[in-house]
């Protein structure tokens, strides 16, 4: 009997198909420059996207057509310099291409047993990392989808850690557990904290934005129910920088875990010039850093780091009578480390880039992010209408068009849009309302920026 395998047989149709994604495959990342793209309309795309899911199939031809010609037109080119609204990602050639090497190897990065040879490479990237951070040897983790799952898989893993703590010590478990950070900490801890449901203790900081170890102090009146201390090393709104040393010490002071979201600006630390912000950051017991923000891997890969992995593996290894085969086992199995379970080898297109490349093109490219984002800010400095919200310490710069009011930027940010310059978008702090560019592409330069600054003459 014939299985119904066409869809999975090599044939000539199969083929030629395979050549023709091959060729948008290549167009697309053979173009320089970019285009923007935008938005359309729910109303629009359903008039012109619709009714690809069909019984037999529209076939690969047309669905192709399709994606080329109205999908992707309708989605944001990440990469392109003028996107610097929220945080960007510009991934580099290599890593670009390799994520297509990832697909087509079929790799499985949950195990040892079924992809040791992806899981090295990824390890080697984690064990650089941890030290560039200055981490310990024998520190190590996993990729995950994103800052948030990072961000959240880390604190389970703290709080197991507190409960077994307080259990050795005899001491009483709280009703409720409570995990404290800045008021300018980014949304995903508060969503953590709900998944978790746990409390956050929301700590004021200092004019320029930062968490202070004082501050922390101040704020928490009982101790006995917190399990962490998150810092943030690179502010999503503003990119400051918290005092690492002096929050990291009040948390280990009161035997608590040390967690810092560099999501976006850990990065930040391959420029040497600014390793000083970070003092402290090696008092971590865990840390994440986004690759798809500030180094250069396309979606989706953050890194998740803790000082001791065997606190992560505790806390999140599954057990079922098909896995005790790889659970029981003594490798690195990247799924204990966080919360998942099957796995993309998503660390390999930065593996690839990061071999290919050297760690100190990403050294410049970054300290050239932050050297655009300073002169930046010292024109906007020069233009009496324009106002600095903050000093800008990473490569993210927040200012103000004094006099307009909320309608005028976001008639000015569709503009940008319109006109196919740039992504940039209102944004507020305390209630007012401003713009910020989050500069993480080094093909950004001065004269775009200067070019989008003309236009809120
Ligand atoms: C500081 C910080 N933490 C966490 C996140 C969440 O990361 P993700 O969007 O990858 O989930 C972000 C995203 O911008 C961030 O800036």
């Amino acid at each position: 009997m014939t299985p119904p395998t066409s869809m999975h047989e090599h044939t000539p149709e199969s083929h030629a198909l395979r050549e023709q994604v091959w060729r948008y495959a290549k167009y697309r990342l053979d173009l320089f420059p970019v285009p923007l793209d935008g938005p359309v309309s729910f109303e629009q795309l359903s008039a012109t996207g619709s009714g690809t899911i069909t019984e037999e199939g529209i076939g690969g031809d047309a669905a192709l057509d399709m994606f080329r010609d109205v999908y992707a037109p309708a989605s944001i080119s990440v990469d392109h310099p003028g996107y610097l609204a929220f945080i960007p990602s510009a991934a580099t050639e290599a890593a670009s291409v390799f994520d297509m090497v990832v697909s087509a190897s079929s790799l499985y990065g949950g195990t040892w047993l079924e992809g040791a040879g992806a899981v090295f490479a990824e390890n080697q990237v984690l064990e650089w990392l941890a030290a560039e951070v200055g981490l310990p040897q024998g520190a190590g983790g996993v990729f995950v989808q994103g800052g948030t799952i990072g961000n959240l898989s880390a604190l389970v893993a703290a709080r197991e850690t507190q409960i077994a703590k307080h259990q050795a010590a005899g001491l009483p478990i709280p009703a409720r557990w409570s995990f404290v950070c800045s008021v300018e900490a980014h949304s995903s801890l508060a969503h953590a904290a709900r998944v978790m449901s746990c409390d956050i203790i929301k700590v004021p900081v200092d004019a320029q934005g930062r968490l202070h170890g004082d501050a922390v102090e101040a704020a928490v009146e009982d101790w006995s129910s917190v399990f962490a201390v998150v810092a943030t090393a690179g502010t999503t709104n503003f990119g400051i920088v918290d005092r690492l040393r002096s929050v990291g010490e009040v948390a280990h002071e009161h035997n608590v875990w040390f967690h810092v979201d560099g999501a976006y600006g850990i990065a930040g630390i391959l420029s040497g010039e600014h390793r000083a912000l970070y003092d402290g950051v090696d008092l971590a017991d865990s840390f994440i850093v986004d690759p798809h923000k500030w180094l250069f891997a396309p979606y989706d890969a953050c890194a998740l780091v803790y000082r001791d992995p065997e606190l992560g593996r505790r806390a999140h290894t599954q057990h079922g009578e098909y896995l005790d085969v790889v659970s029981g086992a003594a490798e690195w199995n990247p799924s204990d480390y966080a919360i998942h379970l099957t796995r993309r080898a998503r660390g390999l297109p930065f593996w690839f880039s990061l071999a290919t490349y050297g760690v100190n093109a990403y050294r410049e490219a970054i300290a050239h992010n932050i050297d655009v984002a300073m002169k930046f800010a010292d024109i906007i400095r020069e233009r009496p209408h324009l106002k600095l919200v903050r000093e800008p310490e990473l490569s993210i710069v927040v200012w103000e068009r004094i006099g307009w009011e909320a309608d005028d930027y976001k008639r000015w940010s569709d503009m940008l849009i319109e006109k196919q310059i740039a992504l940039v978008t209102p944004s507020s702090h305390q209630g007012r309302v401003n713009t910020r560019v989050a500069i993480l592409n080094p093909q950004t330069s001065i004269e775009l920026l200067v070019e989008i600054l003309d236009t809120m003459n």
